[in-house]
């Protein structure tokens, strides 16, 4: 159900015995990380209080158009543009004719008319209201205008006939709903690591040793591989940029703090890209004062190798998973990159030369070559975050 994560419904709960299953419809959205707003019909608050709706959403339950005591307007119209999707389960009769025919005589048929995103309605009544010409009537009319309806099940009803106008069960509509957010997006339910940016290495509790890597390719990465339909970790070294929306963003500072946040969160990922340009030495001792020219003399700083993150990913990588790295060469590109491929057990390596203009650490475009074993692709110069989309759709053919 990951698709759901960080996505505004709006839950329109219409007066039917069926709203007691918008109770686990509600808690199922939420649990798959939705932020929703119930909004329901005066005849809905006869089946279900508001008390359960705001407690399992923990969003004020939206009904009146004004707070009676306040007289606080509530708006429809910046809900329907909040919203991402729009539910109505149950949809009785008499809402679906509502909406068919702009009847916006409450919240609910208001904020349906002012929702500029996609509407779902899940129907239930009793079988021959089901079956009547105008239910029927209204349906194609709603379907002509756009809206999905999630078809009723036959089965036994609430008047104990048996027919068609069950509700559709509240997890067969949280899984329309999750399907609906993961279509077009090749990499839903996969998970991604990512890391960017530079490391430093403390010399003492004023200096460090790091490099000019401002993280902007790892961070594009990061942002596409969750635009994609990713469930996206970032880790990323000191950096100026703000965290990519939808991707969780761990910051650290050193080779050795990456490398360990790296290895917890690889063995639970499908795809890791390794973009980090982490520092390949650090001070043997760090000084816990600050150096003093006057008092300590240096003219030298002892150096230790730092661990090979993406290598010792290569080491752990297990069938199925996908290990693409990083390689800024100066000379002979694709020939270094491709003994970088082997000996750190990669898929897939992006290769950006520094003798291109404009590729590289810094700028805000790059110029790249995708090498697998089996292919090479050359790209052209381009905006990081096209660049990243370039990468991405390279890992997507390779899955
Ligand atoms: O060997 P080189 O530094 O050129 O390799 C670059 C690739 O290896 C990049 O994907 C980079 O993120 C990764 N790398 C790493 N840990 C290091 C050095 C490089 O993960 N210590």
């Amino acid at each position: 159900m990951n698709n759901l994560k960080g996505k505004h419904i709006i839950l329109g709960i219409s007066g039917g015995i069926a709203a007691y299953k918008s109770v686990t419809l509600l808690r199922l959205l939420v649990k798959a990380g939705a932020e929703v707003q119930v909004v329901i019909t005066p005849n809905g608050k006869e089946f279900i209080t508001p008390v359960t709706l705001s407690s399992l959403s923990g969003n004020p339950v939206i009904s009146d158009f004004f707070t009676a005591n306040t007289g606080e307007w509530h708006s429809h119209v910046s809900l329907g543009i909040w919203a991402d999707a729009m539910i109505v389960a149950p949809a009785t009769a008499s809402t679906l004719a509502k909406m068919a025919n702009g009847v916006a005589d409450n919240m609910l048929v208001t904020t349906y008319l002012s929702s500029r995103c996609p509407v779902f309605v899940a129907p239930a009544m009793d079988l021959d209201m089901m079956a009547h010409p105008t239910t029927t009537r209204n349906l194609a009319t709603l379907r002509a205008d756009g809206v999905r309806i999630i078809e009723p099940a036959a089965g036994e009803l609430a008047s104990h006939l048996v027919g068609r106008g069950r509700m559709e069960e509240p997890e067969n509509i949280a899984a329309v709903l999750n399907d609906f957010f993961g279509e077009g997006r090749p990499l839903a339910g996969r998970k991604v690591l990512v890391t960017a940016g530079p490391t430093y290495e403390r010399i003492d509790p004023v200096r460090f040793i790091g490099n000019f890597s401002t993280g902007k390719m790892g961070y594009a990465i990061a942002a596409e591989a969750a635009k994609q339909g990713a469930e996206v970790v970032l880790v990323s070294g000191p950096t100026a940029l703000a965290d990519p929306e939808g991707v969780t963003t761990i910051r650290i500072e050193s080779a050795r703090q990456m490398l360990d946040e790296v290895l917890a969160h690889f063995a639970d990922s499908d795809i890791a890209v390794m973009c980090a340009a982490v520092a390949d030495y650090a001070p043997a001792n760090y000084v816990d004062r600050k150096i003093k020219r006057e008092h300590d003399d240096v003219d030298s700083i002892a150096l230790v190798k730092n661990p090979d993150i993406a290598a010792s990913v290569g080491k752990e990588k297990k069938p199925g998973q996908i290990l693409v790295g990083f390689a800024l060469e100066t000379d002979n590109a694709e020939a270094h990159a491709r003994e970088k491929l082997a000996r750190k057990n990669l898929d897939m390596i992006v290769v950006n030369s520094l003798a291109d203009a404009g590729a590289g650490f810094g700028t805000d475009t790059n110029k790249v070559t995708v090498i697998s074993r089996d292919k090479t692709e050359d790209f052209a110069l381009k905006d990081k975050r096209e660049v990243a989309k370039d990468i991405i759709d390279c890992i997507i053919r390779y899955l």
